[in-house]
């Protein structure tokens, strides 16, 4: 059946079906859904695809000199133009920052950083203070990587500090959660994710909240070549989404988003992405090349 207005089915789409929740529909399954669905209408069509606008970001970490970012977002700019389903976020280390800066300029590829300072400009040697990274056009930060956690022993509070610092500054934070392997194993995963989604984002206000990017990463799947299975991964992010609704409300919390990182590639991103909770990928080693990341990318539309 042909619904006048409706938007194509070419994007992956998400609509709320009055049940409280949100049912997935993806290419070529919109239309009869819809039109099975009198609840349905185009308003909440189009209020809902916006609301949750998949995120995909590249964490090069502590890797690519500057003129290797150079090369490798020349790439990116060159293979993704046509992209806009996805908002895409590389994040170079800091001294590669300015020069993709520039060259993004005008692109769909926004820039992130992979830290912020809890404070200002001053006496912090070391430190980048949130001036510095919205002067070269900086739109996200990665706070709280579990490998800040385990190597800079970044608290929950610190994290949350620098959250409000980013808000503070207009930059987005993307907060980064995650249980080990030995939490997973002892079945301690959801009490180690609520306290570190409630400790990390204590003390922001519910709008502060809303535009934050979560990025929930089981620590055994990062880097190590196993990847979380579509049905964990899920269930932890609607998990996540439950701790948001007992903060700060149901719509709050339908709006945030929520990625999913460790192990992401070309070849499993398709379904952990189709998951009704998981809204874009917080890559690693697979956004180290071109061809890796964009397959990601293509594969999630
Ligand atoms: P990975 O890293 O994709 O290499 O597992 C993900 C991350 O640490 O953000």
């Amino acid at each position: 059946m042909f619904v006048p207005g409706a938007p194509t089915a070419s994007s992956r789409t998400r609509i709320d079906l009055g049940k409280g929740w949100m049912e997935e529909v993806s290419r070529g399954r919109l239309f009869p859904l819809y039109a099975n669905r009198a609840v349905a209408n185009v308003h909440v069509l189009l209020r809902m695809d916006k609301e949750r606008k998949l995120i995909v970001a590249g964490n090069w970490k502590s890797n690519k000199t500057n003129s290797e970012a150079v090369a490798l977002v020349t790439d990116l700019i060159r293979e993704l133009a046509a992209v806009k389903e996805v908002d895409v976020v590389v994040c170079p280390a800091f001294t590669a920052l300015s020069d993709v800066s520039k060259l993004i300029l005008g692109s769909n590829i926004r820039l992130g950083a992979q830290n912020l300072s809890d404070s200002g400009y001053g006496a912090f040697t070391g430190e980048i203070a949130p001036g510095m990274l919205r002067e070269l056009s900086v739109r996200y930060v990665i706070l709280g990587h579990s490998e800040r956690r385990q190597f800079q022993k970044e608290s929950d509070a610190l994290v949350a500090k620098k959250a409000a610092n980013a808000h503070a500054n207009n930059l987005i934070p993307i907060v980064c959660v995650g249980e080990t392997l030995a939490e997973r194993e002892a079945n301690i995963t959801e009490k180690v994710v609520e306290s570190q989604t409630r400790g990390s984002l204590a003390g922001l206000t519910a709008e502060q909240v809303e535009s934050t990017v979560l990025a929930y990463e089981p620590v055994w799947a990062i880097g190590t070549g196993k990847t979380a299975t579509s049905a964990q991964a899920q269930e932890v992010h609607a998990f996540i989404r439950k701790v948001i609704v007992s903060m700060h409300g149901e719509a709050i919390a339908r709006r945030v988003r929520i990625q999913y990182g460790g192990s992401v590639k070309g070849s499993n991103a398709r379904e952990l992405l189709q998951q009704p909770d998981i809204d874009g990928a917080l890559v690693g080693g697979a956004s180290l090349e071109s061809k890796g990341f964009v397959e990601i990318i293509k594969n999630s539309i």
